[in-house]
Protein backbone atom coordinates (compact mmCIF):
# COMPACT_ATOMS: atom_id res chain seq x y z
CA UNK A 1 0.00 0.00 0.00
CA UNK A 2 1.39 3.19 -0.81
CA UNK A 3 0.21 6.68 -0.33
CA UNK A 4 0.85 9.81 -2.29
CA UNK A 5 0.11 13.16 -0.01
CA UNK A 6 -1.56 16.11 -0.64
CA UNK A 7 -1.72 18.85 1.76
CA UNK A 8 -4.75 19.77 2.20
CA UNK A 9 -7.30 16.98 1.56
CA UNK A 10 -9.09 16.65 5.09
CA UNK A 11 -12.41 18.26 4.71
CA UNK A 12 -13.61 20.67 6.76
CA UNK A 13 -15.94 19.55 9.93
CA UNK A 14 -15.60 16.01 8.85
CA UNK A 15 -17.65 13.95 11.28
CA UNK A 16 -15.77 10.65 11.61
CA UNK A 17 -17.31 7.61 12.86
CA UNK A 18 -14.30 5.91 14.67
CA UNK A 19 -15.20 1.55 15.23
CA UNK A 20 -15.58 0.47 19.18
CA UNK A 21 -13.22 0.41 22.00
CA UNK A 22 -10.86 -2.73 21.39
CA UNK A 23 -10.19 -3.32 25.34
CA UNK A 24 -13.69 -2.85 26.20
CA UNK A 25 -15.21 -5.06 23.25
CA UNK A 26 -12.59 -7.96 24.50
CA UNK A 27 -14.14 -7.49 27.56
CA UNK A 28 -17.54 -7.01 27.08
CA UNK A 29 -17.38 -10.70 25.33
CA UNK A 30 -15.47 -12.48 27.99
CA UNK A 31 -17.47 -11.05 30.65
CA UNK A 32 -20.85 -11.94 28.75
CA UNK A 33 -19.47 -15.55 28.49
CA UNK A 34 -18.35 -15.65 32.55
CA UNK A 35 -22.28 -14.01 33.28
CA UNK A 36 -25.64 -15.99 34.02
CA UNK A 37 -28.01 -14.89 31.52
CA UNK A 38 -27.85 -12.75 28.40
CA UNK A 39 -25.32 -9.98 27.39
CA UNK A 40 -26.27 -7.64 24.97
CA UNK A 41 -23.33 -5.52 23.09
CA UNK A 42 -23.80 -2.34 20.98
CA UNK A 43 -20.82 -0.83 18.73
CA UNK A 44 -18.46 -3.47 19.18
CA UNK A 45 -15.38 -3.21 17.44
CA UNK A 46 -15.80 -6.14 14.59
CA UNK A 47 -11.75 -5.99 14.16
CA UNK A 48 -9.84 -9.57 13.93
CA UNK A 49 -8.41 -9.63 17.38
CA UNK A 50 -12.31 -8.70 18.64
CA UNK A 51 -13.86 -11.70 16.55
CA UNK A 52 -10.91 -14.05 18.02
CA UNK A 53 -11.95 -13.59 21.09
CA UNK A 54 -15.72 -13.84 20.63
CA UNK A 55 -15.02 -17.27 18.46
CA UNK A 56 -12.73 -18.65 21.78
CA UNK A 57 -15.45 -17.80 24.16
CA UNK A 58 -17.54 -20.25 21.68
CA UNK A 59 -15.26 -22.66 21.98
CA UNK A 60 -15.36 -22.61 25.73
CA UNK A 61 -18.98 -23.03 25.77
CA UNK A 62 -20.89 -19.45 25.55
CA UNK A 63 -23.23 -18.52 22.88
CA UNK A 64 -22.12 -15.89 21.10
CA UNK A 65 -24.15 -14.08 18.25
CA UNK A 66 -24.26 -11.12 15.73
CA UNK A 67 -27.89 -10.33 14.82
CA UNK A 68 -28.70 -8.11 11.98
CA UNK A 69 -28.37 -4.08 12.62
CA UNK A 70 -25.09 -5.25 13.99
CA UNK A 71 -25.99 -5.86 18.07
CA UNK A 72 -23.89 -9.00 19.39
CA UNK A 73 -25.35 -11.43 21.91
CA UNK A 74 -23.69 -13.70 24.34
CA UNK A 75 -25.57 -16.45 26.44
CA UNK A 76 -22.94 -17.25 29.35
CA UNK A 77 -21.98 -20.02 30.99
CA UNK A 78 -21.46 -18.96 34.59
CA UNK A 79 -18.24 -18.35 36.58
CA UNK A 80 -16.41 -21.71 36.66
CA UNK A 81 -18.47 -22.90 34.15
CA UNK A 82 -15.82 -22.63 31.27
CA UNK A 83 -16.05 -25.97 29.36
CA UNK A 84 -12.16 -27.32 27.69
CA UNK A 85 -12.15 -26.57 24.09
CA UNK A 86 -11.88 -29.80 22.03
CA UNK A 87 -9.02 -27.67 20.05
CA UNK A 88 -6.38 -25.23 20.40
CA UNK A 89 -7.26 -21.49 21.60
CA UNK A 90 -6.03 -19.59 18.41
CA UNK A 91 -5.66 -15.47 19.53
CA UNK A 92 -4.60 -14.45 16.21
CA UNK A 93 -2.54 -11.33 17.18
CA UNK A 94 -3.98 -9.84 20.58
CA UNK A 95 -1.87 -10.03 23.50
CA UNK A 96 -5.19 -8.57 25.23
CA UNK A 97 -7.57 -11.77 23.71
CA UNK A 98 -5.24 -14.15 24.87
CA UNK A 99 -3.52 -12.99 28.66
CA UNK A 100 -7.57 -12.40 29.56
CA UNK A 101 -8.83 -15.42 28.22
CA UNK A 102 -5.89 -17.40 30.14
CA UNK A 103 -6.74 -15.32 33.44
CA UNK A 104 -10.84 -16.09 32.90
CA UNK A 105 -10.36 -20.21 32.59
CA UNK A 106 -7.34 -20.36 35.15
CA UNK A 107 -9.32 -21.39 37.60
CA UNK A 108 -11.72 -23.69 36.03
CA UNK A 109 -10.23 -27.15 36.36
CA UNK A 110 -9.65 -27.15 32.25
CA UNK A 111 -6.95 -27.74 30.39
CA UNK A 112 -6.26 -25.41 27.17
CA UNK A 113 -3.83 -24.70 24.68
CA UNK A 114 -3.48 -21.18 23.43
CA UNK A 115 -1.70 -20.34 20.37
CA UNK A 116 -1.11 -16.98 17.71
CA UNK A 117 0.27 -15.43 15.03
CA UNK A 118 4.27 -15.17 14.97
CA UNK A 119 4.20 -11.63 16.45
CA UNK A 120 1.57 -12.94 19.33
CA UNK A 121 3.88 -16.34 19.56
CA UNK A 122 7.23 -14.35 20.25
CA UNK A 123 5.45 -11.98 23.07
CA UNK A 124 6.17 -12.26 26.98
CA UNK A 125 2.94 -14.73 28.28
CA UNK A 126 5.56 -15.04 32.14
CA UNK A 127 4.02 -12.07 33.19
CA UNK A 128 0.43 -13.66 32.93
CA UNK A 129 1.40 -17.30 34.05
CA UNK A 130 3.54 -16.38 36.80
CA UNK A 131 1.33 -14.70 39.15
CA UNK A 132 -1.19 -17.31 37.73
CA UNK A 133 0.78 -20.14 39.40
CA UNK A 134 -0.30 -18.85 42.52
CA UNK A 135 -3.61 -19.91 42.45
CA UNK A 136 -2.25 -23.07 41.55
CA UNK A 137 -2.36 -23.25 37.61
CA UNK A 138 0.13 -25.23 35.34
CA UNK A 139 1.67 -24.17 32.40
CA UNK A 140 3.49 -25.64 30.18
CA UNK A 141 5.18 -23.18 27.07
CA UNK A 142 8.12 -22.67 24.74
CA UNK A 143 11.05 -20.89 26.34
CA UNK A 144 10.77 -17.67 27.66
CA UNK A 145 7.10 -18.14 28.56
CA UNK A 146 5.98 -18.21 25.00
CA UNK A 147 3.19 -19.45 23.21
CA UNK A 148 2.00 -22.07 22.30
CA UNK A 149 1.51 -22.63 26.14
CA UNK A 150 -1.22 -25.35 27.57
CA UNK A 151 -2.87 -24.15 30.95
CA UNK A 152 -3.45 -26.61 33.30
CA UNK A 153 -6.59 -24.76 35.29
CA UNK A 154 -6.05 -25.07 39.32
CA UNK A 155 -8.86 -27.72 40.74
CA UNK A 156 -8.25 -26.42 43.83
CA UNK A 157 -7.79 -22.93 43.38
CA UNK A 158 -6.50 -20.33 46.60
CA UNK A 159 -7.07 -16.67 46.48
CA UNK A 160 -3.54 -14.21 46.09
CA UNK A 161 -1.71 -11.42 46.84
CA UNK A 162 -0.04 -10.17 44.03
CA UNK A 163 1.96 -6.66 42.78
CA UNK A 164 1.94 -5.85 38.87
CA UNK A 165 6.07 -5.35 38.69
CA UNK A 166 5.40 -3.84 35.53
CA UNK A 167 2.05 -1.16 33.97
CA UNK A 168 0.10 -3.86 32.77
CA UNK A 169 -3.54 -3.66 32.42
CA UNK A 170 -3.78 -7.12 31.03
CA UNK A 171 -1.47 -8.61 33.80
CA UNK A 172 -4.21 -6.98 36.47
CA UNK A 173 -7.35 -8.11 34.35
CA UNK A 174 -6.28 -11.70 33.77
CA UNK A 175 -5.65 -11.68 37.85
CA UNK A 176 -9.01 -9.95 38.37
CA UNK A 177 -10.90 -12.36 36.13
CA UNK A 178 -9.11 -15.41 37.70
CA UNK A 179 -9.92 -14.01 41.68
CA UNK A 180 -13.76 -14.60 40.30
CA UNK A 181 -13.52 -18.04 40.41
CA UNK A 182 -11.47 -18.91 44.54
CA UNK A 183 -12.66 -19.11 47.62
CA UNK A 184 -12.11 -15.77 48.94
CA UNK A 185 -10.58 -12.13 48.29
CA UNK A 186 -7.91 -11.88 45.61
CA UNK A 187 -5.78 -8.65 46.51
CA UNK A 188 -4.09 -6.74 43.27
CA UNK A 189 -1.95 -4.03 43.44
CA UNK A 190 -0.45 -2.03 40.58
CA UNK A 191 1.97 0.81 41.65
CA UNK A 192 0.73 2.67 37.90
CA UNK A 193 -2.59 3.02 37.10
CA UNK A 194 -3.57 1.31 33.96
CA UNK A 195 -6.72 1.45 32.21
CA UNK A 196 -9.54 0.39 34.25
CA UNK A 197 -12.11 -1.10 32.27
CA UNK A 198 -12.14 -4.33 34.21
CA UNK A 199 -12.98 -3.01 37.27
CA UNK A 200 -15.51 -0.86 36.22
CA UNK A 201 -17.05 -3.44 33.75
CA UNK A 202 -16.47 -6.11 36.37
CA UNK A 203 -18.50 -3.92 38.63
CA UNK A 204 -21.63 -3.24 36.60
CA UNK A 205 -21.92 -6.66 35.96
CA UNK A 206 -22.74 -7.14 39.92
CA UNK A 207 -18.97 -8.45 41.25
CA UNK A 208 -18.35 -7.74 44.32
CA UNK A 209 -15.34 -5.34 43.73
CA UNK A 210 -13.45 -2.74 45.53
CA UNK A 211 -10.63 -0.05 44.42
CA UNK A 212 -8.96 1.56 47.08
CA UNK A 213 -6.63 4.72 45.48
CA UNK A 214 -3.27 5.94 47.79
CA UNK A 215 -0.88 8.70 46.65
CA UNK A 216 1.41 5.62 45.08
CA UNK A 217 -0.34 2.60 44.39
CA UNK A 218 -3.83 1.15 43.97
CA UNK A 219 -5.23 -1.61 45.51
CA UNK A 220 -8.12 -3.79 43.87
CA UNK A 221 -9.97 -6.59 46.07
CA UNK A 222 -11.69 -9.10 43.99
CA UNK A 223 -13.96 -12.28 45.81
CA UNK A 224 -14.42 -15.03 44.80
CA UNK A 225 -17.79 -16.76 44.01
CA UNK A 226 -19.67 -14.07 43.37
CA UNK A 227 -22.07 -14.17 40.13
CA UNK A 228 -22.13 -12.23 37.12
CA UNK A 229 -25.49 -11.40 35.71
CA UNK A 230 -25.45 -10.51 31.87
CA UNK A 231 -25.86 -6.97 30.85
CA UNK A 232 -26.28 -4.06 28.16
CA UNK A 233 -23.31 -3.01 26.99
CA UNK A 234 -22.76 0.08 24.88
CA UNK A 235 -19.31 0.58 23.65
CA UNK A 236 -17.84 4.02 22.70
CA UNK A 237 -15.69 4.84 19.73
CA UNK A 238 -11.45 4.07 20.86
CA UNK A 239 -9.21 6.36 21.44
CA UNK A 240 -6.46 4.80 20.37
CA UNK A 241 -7.65 4.46 17.28
CA UNK A 242 -9.26 8.00 17.14
CA UNK A 243 -5.85 9.18 17.38
CA UNK A 244 -4.71 8.45 13.85
CA UNK A 245 -7.58 10.76 11.81
CA UNK A 246 -6.85 13.29 14.86
CA UNK A 247 -3.35 13.43 13.88
CA UNK A 248 -3.59 13.31 10.54
CA UNK A 249 -5.83 16.44 10.67
CA UNK A 250 -3.41 17.97 13.22
CA UNK A 251 -0.12 17.11 11.09
CA UNK A 252 -2.27 18.32 7.51
CA UNK A 253 -2.64 22.11 7.36
CA UNK A 254 -6.11 23.44 7.48
CA UNK A 255 -7.90 20.05 8.28
CA UNK A 256 -10.64 19.99 10.71
CA UNK A 257 -12.59 16.89 11.86
CA UNK A 258 -14.63 15.79 14.58
CA UNK A 259 -14.64 12.13 16.53
CA UNK A 260 -17.72 12.13 18.33
CA UNK A 261 -18.07 9.06 21.08
CA UNK A 262 -14.68 8.84 22.34
CA UNK A 263 -14.53 7.52 25.53
CA UNK A 264 -13.53 10.08 27.64
CA UNK A 265 -12.02 7.35 31.06
CA UNK A 266 -8.79 9.49 32.17
CA UNK A 267 -6.80 6.24 31.84
CA UNK A 268 -6.73 6.35 28.45
CA UNK A 269 -6.25 10.30 27.65
CA UNK A 270 -2.94 10.78 28.34
CA UNK A 271 -2.26 11.41 24.62
CA UNK A 272 -5.30 14.59 24.56
CA UNK A 273 -3.06 16.38 26.90
CA UNK A 274 -0.06 16.11 25.47
CA UNK A 275 1.50 18.98 23.64
CA UNK A 276 2.54 19.14 20.06
CA UNK A 277 5.05 21.47 20.54
CA UNK A 278 8.98 19.51 20.91
CA UNK A 279 8.22 18.64 24.46
CA UNK A 280 9.16 15.93 26.75
CA UNK A 281 6.55 13.25 28.09
CA UNK A 282 6.89 12.36 31.23
CA UNK A 283 7.12 8.10 32.39
CA UNK A 284 4.03 8.79 34.61
CA UNK A 285 1.79 9.32 31.77
CA UNK A 286 2.76 6.56 30.38
CA UNK A 287 0.15 3.96 31.01
CA UNK A 288 -2.59 5.99 29.71
CA UNK A 289 -1.38 6.66 26.37
CA UNK A 290 0.92 3.47 25.86
CA UNK A 291 -0.71 2.66 22.36
CA UNK A 292 -0.33 6.30 21.44
CA UNK A 293 3.40 6.61 20.94
CA UNK A 294 4.09 5.49 17.26
CA UNK A 295 1.28 8.14 15.98
CA UNK A 296 2.84 10.71 18.62
CA UNK A 297 6.19 9.93 17.04
CA UNK A 298 4.85 10.68 13.78
CA UNK A 299 3.53 13.89 15.44
CA UNK A 300 7.21 15.03 16.49
CA UNK A 301 8.51 14.07 13.43
CA UNK A 302 5.94 17.16 12.22
CA UNK A 303 6.53 19.38 15.37
CA UNK A 304 9.63 22.19 15.76
CA UNK A 305 12.39 20.79 18.38
CA UNK A 306 12.94 17.25 19.77
CA UNK A 307 10.14 15.24 21.61
CA UNK A 308 11.76 12.77 24.54
CA UNK A 309 9.40 10.10 25.89
CA UNK A 310 10.36 8.43 28.30
CA UNK A 311 9.75 5.57 30.82
CA UNK A 312 8.28 3.45 27.83
CA UNK A 313 9.75 0.08 28.15
CA UNK A 314 6.79 -2.02 27.53
CA UNK A 315 6.52 -0.45 23.85
CA UNK A 316 9.46 -3.32 22.93
CA UNK A 317 7.12 -5.93 24.41
CA UNK A 318 3.92 -4.50 22.23
CA UNK A 319 2.52 -6.25 18.91
CA UNK A 320 6.31 -5.50 17.80
CA UNK A 321 8.90 -3.69 19.27
CA UNK A 322 7.29 -0.46 18.49
CA UNK A 323 10.17 2.25 19.53
CA UNK A 324 12.69 -0.04 16.91
CA UNK A 325 9.99 -0.19 14.20
CA UNK A 326 9.23 3.19 14.10
CA UNK A 327 12.67 4.46 14.69
CA UNK A 328 14.05 2.18 11.97
CA UNK A 329 11.08 3.77 9.53
CA UNK A 330 11.19 7.09 10.62
CA UNK A 331 15.09 7.34 9.65
CA UNK A 332 14.42 5.72 6.39
CA UNK A 333 12.27 9.01 5.62
CA UNK A 334 15.17 11.22 6.58
CA UNK A 335 14.27 11.58 10.35
CA UNK A 336 16.59 11.58 13.15
CA UNK A 337 15.79 9.68 15.97
CA UNK A 338 18.11 8.74 19.02
CA UNK A 339 16.93 5.71 21.73
CA UNK A 340 17.63 3.28 24.41
CA UNK A 341 16.20 0.59 26.40
CA UNK A 342 13.22 2.57 27.57
CA UNK A 343 13.24 5.90 26.15
CA UNK A 344 13.21 7.79 22.67
CA UNK A 345 13.94 10.99 21.44
CA UNK A 346 12.50 12.00 17.95
CA UNK A 347 13.91 15.11 16.17
CA UNK A 348 11.49 17.41 14.35
CA UNK A 349 12.27 20.03 11.95
CA UNK A 350 8.54 21.51 11.85
CA UNK A 351 5.39 20.92 9.84
CA UNK A 352 5.89 19.29 6.47
CA UNK A 353 9.85 18.90 6.78
CA UNK A 354 9.46 15.03 6.52
CA UNK A 355 11.55 14.26 3.23
CA UNK A 356 9.48 10.61 3.12
CA UNK A 357 10.23 8.05 -0.40
CA UNK A 358 10.57 5.39 1.88
CA UNK A 359 9.29 2.16 2.20
CA UNK A 360 8.47 1.00 5.94
CA UNK A 361 8.44 -2.31 7.55
CA UNK A 362 4.96 -2.58 9.79
CA UNK A 363 6.27 -6.12 11.78
CA UNK A 364 2.56 -7.32 11.96
CA UNK A 365 1.91 -4.29 14.09
CA UNK A 366 -1.60 -2.68 12.67
CA UNK A 367 -0.62 0.60 14.98
CA UNK A 368 2.90 0.98 12.91
CA UNK A 369 1.21 0.65 9.68
CA UNK A 370 -1.39 3.27 10.33
CA UNK A 371 0.84 5.77 11.59
CA UNK A 372 3.42 5.09 8.74
CA UNK A 373 0.35 5.84 6.50
CA UNK A 374 -0.57 9.44 8.66
CA UNK A 375 2.92 9.96 8.35
CA UNK A 376 2.68 10.05 4.68
CA UNK A 377 0.28 12.63 4.61
CA UNK A 378 2.33 15.30 5.79
CA UNK A 379 6.17 13.87 3.99
CA UNK A 380 7.60 15.57 0.92
CA UNK A 381 7.38 12.27 -1.59
CA UNK A 382 5.24 9.07 -0.47
CA UNK A 383 5.42 6.70 1.65
CA UNK A 384 4.60 3.17 1.21
CA UNK A 385 4.50 0.22 4.04
CA UNK A 386 5.25 -3.78 2.95
CA UNK A 387 1.77 -4.99 4.39
CA UNK A 388 -1.63 -3.23 5.39
CA UNK A 389 -3.02 -6.16 6.25
CA UNK A 390 -2.54 -6.20 10.74
CA UNK A 391 -4.81 -2.88 10.29
CA UNK A 392 -8.06 -5.46 10.34
CA UNK A 393 -7.06 -6.35 13.93
CA UNK A 394 -8.13 -2.80 15.26
CA UNK A 395 -9.41 -0.51 12.52
CA UNK A 396 -10.83 -2.80 9.68
CA UNK A 397 -12.25 0.26 7.95
CA UNK A 398 -9.10 3.07 8.63
CA UNK A 399 -8.27 2.86 4.71
CA UNK A 400 -12.03 3.68 3.53
CA UNK A 401 -12.11 6.34 6.13
CA UNK A 402 -9.32 8.03 5.16
CA UNK A 403 -10.21 7.87 1.74
CA UNK A 404 -13.08 9.42 2.39
CA UNK A 405 -11.85 11.95 4.33
CA UNK A 406 -9.28 12.98 1.38
CA UNK A 407 -6.63 10.80 1.54
CA UNK A 408 -4.62 9.53 -1.47
CA UNK A 409 -4.18 5.52 -0.34
CA UNK A 410 -2.94 3.89 -3.39
CA UNK A 411 -2.78 0.19 -3.67
CA UNK A 412 -0.11 -1.64 -5.34
CA UNK A 413 0.29 -5.03 -5.97
C1 LIG B 1 -4.78 -3.32 26.91
C2 LIG B 1 -3.69 -3.02 27.69
C3 LIG B 1 -2.43 -2.50 27.17
C4 LIG B 1 -2.58 -1.98 25.73
C5 LIG B 1 -3.38 -2.93 24.87
C6 LIG B 1 -4.78 -3.10 25.45
C7 LIG B 1 -6.00 -3.85 27.56
O1 LIG B 1 -1.47 -3.55 27.17
O2 LIG B 1 -1.31 -1.78 25.16
O3 LIG B 1 -3.50 -2.46 23.53
O4 LIG B 1 -7.08 -3.86 26.91
O5 LIG B 1 -5.91 -4.26 28.73
P1 LIG B 1 -0.56 -3.87 28.47
O6 LIG B 1 -1.42 -4.47 29.49
O7 LIG B 1 0.48 -4.83 27.96
O8 LIG B 1 0.03 -2.56 28.86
Amino acid sequence: MSLNCDPRIMRASSSVSIPGDKSISHRSLILGALAIGQTRITGLLEGQDVLDTARAMVSFGAQVEKVEGGEWYVEGVGVGGFAEPVTVVDCGNSGTGVRLIMGAMATTPINVTFTGDHSLNSRPMGRVTDPLSKFGVATFGRSKGRLPMTIVGARSPIPIQYTVPVPSAQVKSALLLAGLNVPGDTIITETEKTRDHTERMLSSFGAEIKVEDYPNRRLITVSGYSELKGQNVRVPSDPSSAAFPIFASITVEGSDILVPNITLNETRAGLFTTDMQGIEVPPERAASMIDEYPILAVAAANASGETIMRGVRELRVKESDRIEAMAKGLRSNGVSVDEGEDWWIVKGNGAGSVKGGSTCQTFLDHRIAMSFLILGLSSQKYIEIDDCSPINTSFPNFIQLMRELGANLEARG
